[in-house]
């Protein structure tokens, strides 16, 4: 028998100001997007800021239903945005941030276990490390790629 560990790296932050411009703007355009989320039945607003290879920046925000688990996270209606507007375009980084009663949260908000099924298949397409970028108001947690979100994931069967 053989034990083994899974050691996940990421860096934390303090403030924004800390963080590279590109990182920071896709920050302020996850907190931009929140606002629109559809969130009446938690009250907690999610958003989400995808940036492509090319440039683009796509966000998107949690959508709600009276059929709760009809709705959708803010970090796949981002992705999926991404991926049918610009099928197989790299994705370098993804901003997440939340709020409730119009206040972002103090602490990140972890994606859940879908979303980060999602961020990797998308990883996946390129092979490329996709930065997650974890931003609550009094600290931010930036994972390098989001394979480290999902350790032993379920991944391309060939
Ligand atoms: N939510 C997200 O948008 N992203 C996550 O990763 C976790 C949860 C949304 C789903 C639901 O609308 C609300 O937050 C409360 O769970």
């Amino acid at each position: 028998m053989t034990k083994r560990q899974l050691i996940i790296e990421f860096s934390e932050f303090k403030s924004l100001s800390e963080l590279s411009q590109a990182d920071q703007e896709l920050v302020a355009k996850a907190k931009e997007i929140l606002t629109n989320a559809y969130a009446p039945y938690s009250g907690f607003s999610v958003g989400a800021a995808v940036l492509l290879a090319n440039g683009n920046v796509i966000t998107g925000n949690n959508q709600e239903n009276a059929a709760y688990p009809s709705g959708i996270c803010a970090e796949r209606t981002a992705i999926f945005y991404a991926n049918a507007q610009f099928p197989g375009m790299e994705v370098k980084a993804i901003a997440i941030t939340a709020s409730v009663n119009g206040k972002i949260i103090n602490q990140p908000a972890y994606p859940c276990g879908a979303c980060r099924q999602v961020l990797l298949e998308a990883r996946n397409r390129t092979g490329k490390p996709m930065k997650v970028i974890l931003a609550g108001s009094e600290k931010i947690e930036v994972v390098g790629d989001a394979r480290d979100l999902l350790p032993m994931p379920f991944e391309n069967l060939d």
